[in-house]
């Protein structure tokens, strides 16, 4: 949710600051602006719309300036026009800041501003943010860099901010108050920072990240502050290991596609990372936690949206392999009472730097809980936050829409359930070897069921017109139900709901009829006789089905309108299978429909704000 992009070195800022922000569209893209800072003076450029709209209007332009901040926004304060859209400056033209997350207490500090006899030319708490600074800094004449180590933590709420002080002008400062800034060093002194390490690439060999409660100076020495103790800390440096290709859509049409058909790929890389390097090995880093595993009595998830549905699934994962009962939490609702001091906490999030989760777990360590972060992005505020932190292998996700990130938390999930079930003595080692072999085995299956995308686009013309859908499984079938409904709903923006299939009858079945399709998880499980019951049950009231499965059985091609089939697995493995059809269909119907499908409308990638 909004994406932040400094430079600072020997060549024109603009091109370099354009492109990053391009590669950071994602989480944010209402409007963009750029300040520059041209040695005398420094220059904003904004524009409502997306970053090509503020491209288009450079064209005219000269932008020159060897030191500059960009940003591309999603909207919180103030609707997505040009006065609202980032960088902001301070009433006397001597601060401009980008902002990415909220200041919780700006009304307090916009009534104070507001006697102190300042006015505001937008509705952002940005533009509050950026007077607050500079009002700070003309009473107590200080520097940018002591105005922010000593004023900072005044501000509530997550946020990262970036300012350019026009009287000290050779440096940008950045303050993370609990989200994500990585900042990479390039040849020639040159610095970038950016809300993702993936927008770094290609400019940067070197590549650390700005933990939460910490500012940095951007410049070529590149120091780094506590903000509670003042201190100056030691940055971290590694080696940016990512390429610029990996963020290009290559011969697909779009990143959600991609993505979908990188899904084999990223579950063996997920499996290699976790079950075989022997840093990061799986038994490795939940060693420590041994004893606490044995004698857990309940496992917390707490995630959002698609990342919480992978948490649901792995329910099944923990009760069966494990016989651990899993209480799986919206990171927005959790309570403080869902966990107590020592117990398990796992938390899913493919960005890491998601607000909810980020607070939900903050709670949750606090208390006294154990965390294992299940992420996609290394050096992300999750992962600082978690005592054991798991890093999936999908790579890049770049469409909003979460595809590979999904089946690769599965995949963490399914190992970490198991290496616990062997640890508590429920599943044998040569259960758990053969399992993982099972597991090894599903990227072929799901190269399998891709075999079905002309079939599924075919599908999807035919019901592309239908307003509303129904998602309905059974057992691990119902979170797929629901990820399959959310993909539908993100990029063709027509209403799906995913049920229990059991429940279906205490009330939504009030909406079937003709125009109202059912979209079915009916594998061949416990669950199964019972899913073609509720199928016969929609059928009777005339509505039209499209069934997933693997059975061979004649009745489900019989009753169902539509059949995709796919290969058998173990019961517990078929989420990795059932979903990529749902993928799919989402796909098709959004292209047919003409809407944005890497970037749909009012959605952000990465949700930095609560
Ligand atoms: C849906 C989607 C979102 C995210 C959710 C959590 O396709 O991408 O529902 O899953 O916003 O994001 P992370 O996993 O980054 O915490």
């Amino acid at each position: 949710m909004c994406g932040i992009a400094a430079y600072i070195g020997q060549k024109n800022a603009y091109p370099i600051i354009i492109e990053a922000l391009k590669r950071l569209e994602y989480r944010g893209y209402d409007s963009a602006g750029i300040v520059l800072y041209d040695g005398k003076n420094t220059k904003i450029y904004k524009e409502a719309g997306a970053i090509s709209c503020l491209e288009k209007s450079m064209d005219q332009k000269n932008p020159i300036g060897k030191i500059g901040i960009g940003h591309t926004r999603w909207a919180t304060h103030g609707v997505a026009n040009t006065i609202n859209a980032h960088p902001h400056h301070s009433q006397n033209k001597r601060l401009t800041l980008v902002h990415n997350g909220t200041v919780l207490n700006h009304h307090l500090l916009r009534e104070s501003l507001l006697a102190d006899d300042f006015h505001f030319y937008g509705e952002t708490d940005s533009e509050i943010l950026v007077n607050f600074l500079a009002n700070q800094q003309a009473k107590e004449n200080l520097s940018l860099l002591d105005t922010i180590l000593q004023h900072s933590l005044k501000l509530e709420g997550r946020s990262v901010f970036v300012v350019h002080d026009l009287e000290d002008p050779n440096k940008i400062i950045a303050c993370n108050l609990g989200g994500d800034l990585f900042i990479g060093k390039g040849k020639d002194k040159q610095i970038l920072a950016c809300s993702d390490k993936n927008a770094l690439a290609g400019y940067v060999d070197q590549v650390t990240s700005l933990a939460p409660g910490t500012l940095a100076i951007i410049d070529a020495d590149c120091q780094i502050f506590d903000l509670n103790s003042k201190l100056k800390l030691k940055p971290e440096w590694k080696k940016l290991k990512l390429n610029a290709e990996s963020l290009e859509k290559g011969a697909y049409p779009h990143f959600m596609l991609k993505e979908i058909f990188e899904q084999e790929e990223a579950i063996s890389k997920t499996i290699e990372h976790l079950s075989k390097s022997s840093n990061y090995k799986l038994e490795k880093m939940l060693e420590p936690y041994r004893r606490t595993i044995t004698r857990l009595r309940k496992i917390t998830i707490i995630a959002c949206g698609t990342s919480w549905h992978a948490g649901l699934v792995a329910k099944h994962f923990f009760n069966e392999l494990a016989d651990l009962p899993v209480y799986c939490e919206y990171a927005s609702e959790f309570m403080p009472t869902d966990v107590g001091a020592g117990d398990l906490v796992i938390a899913i999030s493919q960005s890491g730097s998601t607000a909810d989760t980020l607070q939900a777990v903050q709670s949750a360590k606090d208390i006294g809980a154990v965390i294992i972060s299940i992420c996609n992005v290394e050096g992300s505020a999750i992962t600082n936050l978690a005592d054991v932190s798991l890093l999936t292998k999908a790579g890049p996700e770049i469409g909003v829409a979460s595809t590979k990130a999904f089946t690769t938390q599965l995949t963490a999930l399914f190992l970490i359930a198991s290496q616990c079930g062997e640890w508590r003595g429920y599943l044998s080692p040569n259960r758990k070897k053969s399992l993982w072999k099972e597991l090894k085995n599903i990227p072929l299956k799901i190269n399998e069921v891709l075999r079905n995308n002309p079939k599924i686009a075919e599908l999807a013309k035919k019901y592309q017109s239908a307003n509303n859908f129904l998602y309905l499984g059974r057992g691990t079938g119902f979170p797929i139900a629901m990820e399959g409904a959310l993909k539908l709903k993100e990029v063709s923006y027509i209403h799906a709901e995913g049920l229990s299939a059991g429940e279906m009858k205490h009330g939504s079945i009030a909406l079937i009829d003709k125009n109202m399709p059912s979209l079915f998880i009916a594998t061949e499980d416990e669950h199964y006789d019972k899913i073609i019951n509720n199928l016969l049950e929609i059928k009777a009231r005339n509505g039209k089905i499209i069934a997933i499965t693997d059975s061979l059985d004649t009745q489900i091609k019989k009753e169902a309108d539509d059949v995709i089939v796919i290969p058998s697995c173990s019961p517990l493995l078929y989420p990795f299978l059932t979903v990529i059809p749902l993928q799919l269909f989402a796909y098709h119907v959004a292209l047919l429909r003409g809407t944005n499908i890497d970037k749909p409308r009012n959605l952000a990638k990465s949700v930095t704000v609560e």
